[in-house]
């Protein structure tokens, strides 16, 4: 009997909606296609959420999330609930909550350059004449962002804050071998980012991956500083293959990729967990600046689709169709305003619309 799969639709807040709603058109049309059996639920996550039910992350989404097969997010926060205290923002107690507690590791996240598509990138034609294809491997659930204390303190006449960064050997081995595993399918070529000239959770981030790194004789392992590697991705991204990054790092050289294609709304990411259940969102945030303009790019969340596909149903074949599509529509000359002129673009919409075009014609 064909396995029926379940995807937990979460929108959430700024443009999540609008380019979620192109996600799930394209949903509907591989159903009709080719006969699949795939069910959706939406869910309210987010500053949203907080308005509605007085929480970021209500039980009833909670729940819906464990039964489902994959969670499909849009993306969180806005200026609306930028006045809550840290711990209270949606950012963190809907979507860090997640992540620890499905307990995803691991965060993918692809920048793809074809090198017919350089002229979208803001960088000079000579740097990115042959394109490139990164893939940032961001360990999601240590370092700073999960270590305590972290808390402000005011005292009699003290006033501070204190964030802690720490790393586990065993959360570095376990993120280390993915990136190597990722490299054994791609370019053979992992390089690790951290700071181990100065912090100890470097220190012992380079020696567990050094270690790691003998069980993959195939692939080339390189370290850098991360000063030095967000100007070495400058410089010459095509020579990067996997980048390997501790959580904040990671945060960073993950935009940095991103927008070397042209834009950050093109950046999508699965965080996956040990039994590869996962999480697919866009990386780029809700951009509330452009909210309900209909001018959103969804190309991150089509291909944060794909990587569902690929990731939790194994449905290899669907997800290149829908690559292939994504990068055909962007050949045909199509783009929205992030990656246009400014003067001659097409809508969300329109760019969805385009893209399920190419998905038809390509099948
Ligand atoms: C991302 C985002 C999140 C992060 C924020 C929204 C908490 O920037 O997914 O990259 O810092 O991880
Ligand atoms: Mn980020």
């Amino acid at each position: 009997m064909k396995k029926r799969y379940k995807i937990a639709i979460l929108p959430g807040d700024g443009i999540g909606p609008e380019v979620m709603n192109e996600a799930c058109k394209i949903i509907k049309i591989l159903k009709k296609k080719f006969n699949l059996m795939i069910e959706t639920q939406e869910y309210d996550i987010g500053g949203i959420a907080i308005d509605k039910h007085g929480t970021a992350l209500p039980k009833k989404t909670l729940k819906g999330c464990k039964k489902s097969d994959a969670i499909l997010l849009g993306s969180i926060g806005g200026p609306k609930w930028n006045s809550l205290s840290p711990k209270n923002r949606p950012e963190v107690s809907s979507l860090l909550y997640i992540r620890k507690y499905f307990n995803f590791f691991v965060n993918l996240r692809p920048s793809l350059l074809l090198n017919k598509l350089n002229y979208l990138s803001p960088l000079k034609k000579k740097i990115v004449k042959k394109g490139f294809d990164i893939l940032c491997v961001r360990e999601l659930t240590g370092g700073i962002y999960f270590g305590k204390p972290s808390k402000e303190i005011k005292k009699k006449n003290q006033h501070y804050a204190i964030d802690t960064t720490i790393y586990n050997k065993y959360e570095i081995k376990r993120i280390a071998k993915i990136a190597f595993q990722e490299a054994s399918n791609r370019n053979f070529k992992v390089t690790s980012i951290d700071k181990s000239n100065v912090l100890q959770t470097s220190k012992l981030w380079r020696k567990t991956v050094d270690k790691i790194s003998k069980k993959y004789p195939k692939v080339k392992l390189s370290h850098l500083y991360f000063d030095n590697a967000v100007m070495q991705i400058i410089k010459n991204p095509s020579k990067f293959d996997v980048i390997l990054c501790p959580n904040l790092i990671g945060d960073i050289i993950s935009d940095e990729c991103g927008i070397l294609t042209g834009s950050i709304g093109m950046l999508p990411s699965a965080s996956l967990n040990e039994k590869g259940f996962g999480l697919y969102e866009p990386a780029g945030g809700s951009a509330p600046d452009i909210q309900g303009k209909n001018i959103a790019n969804p190309i991150a969340q089509i291909l944060s689709l794909s990587m569902l596909l690929k990731h939790s149903f194994n449905m290899n074949n669907l997800s290149n169709l829908i690559n292939y599509s994504v990068q055909k529509t962007l050949l045909k000359g199509f783009q929205t305003y992030d990656i246009s002129d400014k003067k001659k673009f097409i809508t969300t919409e329109q760019m969805g619309n385009e893209i399920i075009k190419s998905i038809i014609q390509d099948y």
